[in-house]
């Protein structure tokens, strides 16, 4: 397989967005983005509210199937595979796990939320689906705050909890990509400093455009391609 543009040699692209655009109804949210995603990286996206962040993990995973107006144009390749291909959306879907801002509360337990994916997947054994719980509990930092209470619903933890519990329901789930849209939760200057911190790359989105994708750490000491996205990261707008 020939590396994509943009990759170097022997990195494979987890996803490869080309020229995507998505509108709601007559709006234009995203136009133009092109880039990839590589295999074990943490990438991040930042930009300010109404860039279309959020818009743009909608339609990696195709939940413009369920937004009403959304259309989305261009390519997204998922393992090399374009996702509008597959046939079945929720085969796709427990391969892209996608936490949003605002928890979905589910009316169950906390044990629940999370065996919920492995039972569907035919798991029943008790001692299995214990196991699967406390390791996605964990690896959601939630494990030791509720190890003692996994019986009592999920909806009545913290918004922070349940944000970590949604992540456990997610992992349980044993995606490939994990989208975490944690935008609404942090402030600006907060998520700049998360994205330096956790993303390899940051991409950053300015009013429906994508000024430039590059390492993180290039980045932030200041070599950018695009003017604007220095006077982002110094906090100059956003
Ligand atoms: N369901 C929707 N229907 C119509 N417009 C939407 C919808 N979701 C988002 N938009 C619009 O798309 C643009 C991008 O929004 P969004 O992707 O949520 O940005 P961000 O996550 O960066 O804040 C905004 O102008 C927003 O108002
Ligand atoms: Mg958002």
């Amino acid at each position: 397989m020939v590396a994509a543009t943009g990759s170097p040699e022997g990195v494979r692209n987890k996803v490869e967005v080309r020229d995507l655009a998505i509108r709601y109804g007559s709006a234009t949210a995203l136009a133009g983005v092109s880039l990839e995603v590589r295999e074990h990286e943490i990438f991040g996206i930042i930009g300010p509210a109404n860039s279309g962040k959020t818009s743009f993990l909608r339609a990696l995973n195709r939940m413009d199937l369920f937004t009403p107006g959304m259309a989305v144009e261009g390519q997204i390749l998922f393992d090399g595979r374009d996702v509008r291909k597959w046939r079945n959306v929720y085969a796709l879907r427990r391969r892209i796990g996608v936490v949003f801002p605002l928890p979905v509360g589910l009316p169950l337990t906390i044990y629940d939320n999370v065996a919920l994916a492995p039972r569907l997947r035919g798991i029943r054994k008790k001692a299995e689906l214990d196991v699967i719980v406390e390791r996605c509990l964990q690896r959601a930092a939630l494990w030791d705050e509720v190890k003692d209470r996994l019986d009592s619903l999920g909806s009545l933890l913290s918004g922070g909890q349940q944000q970590r519990l949604t992540i456990a329901r997610a992992l349980s789930q044993d995606p490939d990509l994990l989208l975490l849209d944690e935008f609404s939760i942090a402030v600006v200057t907060n998520l700049v400093q998360q994205a330096r911190r956790l993303a390899d790359r940051t991409a950053f989105f300015l009013t429906g455009e994508m000024v430039e994708v590059g390492e993180t750490d290039a980045l932030f000491a200041g070599e950018v391609r695009d003017e604007r996205t220095r006077q982002y990261l110094e906090g100059r707008f956003g």
